[in-house]
């Protein structure tokens, strides 16, 4: 082993592993074009004051601060969100509505790791804002799920959990629970799932719901919309929130994610600001942490910027996304892809080979060739090693009639043709 490791944590990317985060990245990229987003991009490094007071102690607790020599105190971006409210806050007034933005950070959280959870990520934003329609909801959700559905996976494979943080709201407080004792409420449902139930009623009898409340409070998690909606007559709140889910998941549908989505009242996300519709996605299998996670966060603007818009987002992690891709047996492995190996097959050639090589790259293609003058035999190895598609010869002869020996290396047969030919075919 080397003397110096990586830091746990911190991932080195060989050529392999590179593939795999490119195709996520071609992926993301691709579908933030195809739903007309904007790319943006800020700093790794923030003033620690941007995420200590709105993102919540699950992000604060994990973040890697420090002084800097001018006595700053900052933090390398745990999450981009609070960026991108700085960046646009001073800005969104002169736009047109909505704004839709999109980027690739790479974020640094200090966590225990695990399988899916690093000290370092990259993570697709894609946020709205400026629009409070929750057709903008079920539009960005499909986006998510579209990076999926290019990636090769289906609804079989992973499924969207989506909530409403005011449906929980509501129903907290229709049981009882105060202003001050929500987010503890919150975090109990959020880990409903992991927590033994014991542990759960324990927490929600600490902030007063006595036993059958605190009872009635974990039924929720298991309801279904209608039943939720059903389960609370005359809260006009929850009657308006139901409707508007409604027509959420039938957007959904339309936009052709009818079977990718499920409501779920026990997502409520770990982070403090949001405000409306919530969602995770995961792997049907259960294996793995959340893929994706994302909602509205009506109010970061005006916390953050002063600016009262309304706002809504995601972030989609390459982490587990890359493990369910190796899982599926999805991931990318070649870490590129050759055209030809070009071979002088003699010193008087060499010049015509390098000439050849220059067109042949010139026109796009990718080519090697090897450095050092040698046996033809072992440059045919090197070629086949290589991976390359072709290896193609040039010797005397081929030279004096203007043309090169093309080996297709898949079924080993063998072809004369001019530089041009080759092309030609090729398109
Ligand atoms: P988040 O839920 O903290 O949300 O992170 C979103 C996704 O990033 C997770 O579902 C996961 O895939 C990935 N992720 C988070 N932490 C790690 C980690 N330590 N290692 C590997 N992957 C990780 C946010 O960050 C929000 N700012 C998203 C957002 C954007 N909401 C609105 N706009």
């Amino acid at each position: 082993m080397s003397k110096h490791a990586s830091l746990p944590g911190f991932r080195d990317f060989h050529p392999e592993e590179m593939a795999r985060r490119t195709q996520i990245m071609a992926a993301w990229r691709e579908v933030a074009r195809r739903y007309g987003f904007e790319e943006y991009d800020g700093p790794p490094l923030e003033s620690l004051e941007l995420y200590i007071e709105k993102s919540g102690p699950e992000i604060v607790n994990q973040l890697f601060n420090f002084t800097d020599k001018g006595g700053r105190d900052v933090a390398l971006r745990p999450e981009m969100t609070p960026t991108l409210v700085r960046m646009l806050g001073t800005r969104i007034k002169g736009l047109p509505r909505p704004v839709r933005w999109f980027s690739t950070p790479q974020l640094f959280r200090y966590e225990k790791q695990q399988r899916g959870r690093l000290r370092e990520h990259f993570q697709l934003n894609m946020d709205i804002i400026g629009e409070e329609s929750i057709v903008a909801d079920a539009d960005l959700l499909s986006a998510a799920l579209e990076v999926l559905r290019v990636l090769g996976l289906t609804a079989s494979d992973v499924v969207a959990r989506v909530s409403d943080r005011r449906l929980l709201h509501a129903a907290l407080v229709e049981l009882g629970v105060s202003e001050e004792n929500l987010a503890v409420a919150y975090n109990v449902i959020d880990k409903v799932e992991r927590d033994p139930r014991e542990v759960c009623l324990e927490r929600l009898g600490a902030i007063g719901l006595d036993r059958e409340r605190a009872e009635k409070a974990l039924g929720l998690t298991d309801m279904t919309l209608e039943q939720f909606a059903a389960a609370h007559p005359g809260n006009e709140v929850i009657a308006k929130v139901a409707e508007d889910l409604r027509v959420y998941f039938a957007a959904l549908g339309s936009l052709g994610f009818g079977d990718w989505v499920t409501f779920d009242m026990k997502i409520v996300r770990g982070l403090a600001y949001y405000t409306g519709v919530v969602f995770e996605i995961f792997d049907r299998r259960g294996e793995l942490r959340a893929i994706c996670g994302g909602g509205r966060y009506d109010k970061l603007f005006s916390a953050l910027a002063g600016v009262d818009v309304p706002a809504l987002g995601f972030g989609f992690g390459d982490v587990v996304l890359g493990e369910l891709l190796k899982d599926r047996g999805l991931a990318a492995t070649a870490s590129r892809a050759l055209d030809a190996m070009v071979i002088a097959i003699d010193d008087a050639s060499r010049e015509a080979a390098l000439e050849t090589v220059a067109a042949l790259r010139g026109a796009g293609l990718a080519v090697i060739y090897p450095y050092r003058a040698g046996g033809v035999g072992k440059a045919m190895k090197a070629a086949s090693a290589s991976g390359a598609r072709d290896t193609i010869m040039i010797g005397p002869d081929e030279t004096a009639r203007g043309v090169m020996k093309v080996k297709r290396m898949a079924d080993g047969s063998e072809r004369e043709m001019s530089v041009e030919e080759y092309l030609g075919e090729l398109k």
